[in-house]
């Protein structure tokens, strides 16, 4: 199939995000109405089997992780059927990691199926460890099966764990120090996250966003905060806890923006790709895979291609700061975080 996925900014791409689902147990305020958006159409969600043949082609071109999400990935059916038939690629040098980002909701009983097929790293969202906030927060009193998520994760194999928390003001800008306490007694790595312009209700405003300064600063009220170096292509900054073992991370898309080192592309559920969060163009998979002349077997050369054009059409980052700048259509929850 040729060469790696290289942008026209240098950038070598290794990291597939795959939204599994749009839909979510959750209602978190900053991603949805309370009734939910409008759902993909069924009929227009990607097969098990279309997955797996995207997937296979981007091991060929150089994606070593898999990382699914959603919505919340967990709410598909199949979803311990995904883990292994990804698992199984062999990427180019030796197996691809297959990471998730969920809610925890329904994690702790799925999790040895998981572990089984070959899930290799987990990211637990939790913004809050207040039973009252998370209610009002996420619309439903699910606390406790997040902790018992959170807890089975911690007991299992799978490590680093990471904890992911947005940071938001009047909500959880009081807790942060609880939060990563939290995190330290369950051993795993909190990551607080600033908020991005990406909710279906289009309510983001940069004044109500917690910063990463403002979150290093309540930290820095509480413990010394070391830089770990060494970040690679990953959104977080590091810094140990009081001299360690401990690490915080902080992701701040918006004010230190991360783009320059950016090694993902995404696949949405209804089968577009994307090779940005913020893009507002998508590279239409669908009617490679189940277009007229879609010959079975013969696709692999349309699915390079599209990755390629996806890839070659990258821009060098977001715009969030720009004055013209337009949210994309999709809310995070369609997109995949
Ligand atoms: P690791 O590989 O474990 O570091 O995972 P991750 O942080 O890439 O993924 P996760 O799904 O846990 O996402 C945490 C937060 O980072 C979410 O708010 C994502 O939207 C955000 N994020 C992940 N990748 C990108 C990216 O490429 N750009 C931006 N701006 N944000 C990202
Ligand atoms: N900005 C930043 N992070 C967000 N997430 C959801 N919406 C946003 C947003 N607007 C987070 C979730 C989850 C991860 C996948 O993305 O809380 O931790
Ligand atoms: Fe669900 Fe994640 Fe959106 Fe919350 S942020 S509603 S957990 S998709």
């Amino acid at each position: 199939l040729g060469g790696g996925l290289v942008d026209t900014h240098g950038r070598v791409h290794r990291d597939l995000r795959i939204s599994l689902t749009d839909r979510c147990s959750l209602r978190c305020t900053y991603c949805m109405p309370e009734q939910g958006n409008e759902w993909l159409a069924r009929t227009s969600i990607l097969s098990t089997d279309e997955i797996v043949e995207v997937a296979e082609v981007a091991a060929a071109l150089g994606i070593r992780t898999f990382r699914l999400t959603g919505g919340e990935p967990l709410l598909r059916s199949d979803i311990v059927e995904v883990v292994r038939r990804i698992a199984r690629i062999e990427g180019e040098d030796g197996p691809v990691e297959v990471a998730m980002t969920t809610n925890g909701i329904s994690l702790a009983p799925k999790l040895p199926d998981l572990i089984d097929a070959g899930l290799t790293r987990l990211n637990i969202s939790i913004d809050t460890v207040d039973r009252q906030r998370f209610a009002d927060l996420t619309r439903r009193d699910r606390l406790d099966d997040v902790f018992e998520g959170i807890a089975a994760a911690a007991a299992s194999s799978l490590r680093p764990l990471k904890l992911n928390a947005v940071a938001m003001r009047g909500v959880n800008d009081d807790e942060l120090v609880d939060l990563v306490e939290f995190a330290m007694r369950m051993g795993a790595q909190l990551r607080f996250i600033e908020q991005m312009p990406l909710d279906a209700g289009h309510t983001w405003d940069r004044a109500s966003m917690v910063t990463r300064e403002e979150i290093l600063a309540s930290l820095g009220e509480r413990w010394r905060l070391d830089p770990v170096e060494g970040r690679g292509g990953a959104p977080a900054e590091k810094w140990r806890i009081d001299g360690g073992p401990h690490e915080v991370g902080v992701i701040a898309s918006v004010t230190a923006p991360f783009c320059g080192a950016c090694d993902r592309l995404r696949l949405t559920a209804d089968g577009q790709l994307r090779n940005c969060l913020f893009s507002n163009v998508e590279y239409d998979l669908v009617d490679v895979l189940r277009g007229a002349d879609a010959v079975p077997g013969a696709r692999a050369g349309g699915i390079a291609a599209m990755l390629r054009s996806c890839v070659h059409g990258k821009l060098p980052g977001h715009a969030i700061n720009d004055p013209s700048f337009l949210q994309p259509a999709r809310g995070m929850n369609a997109i995949g975080g």
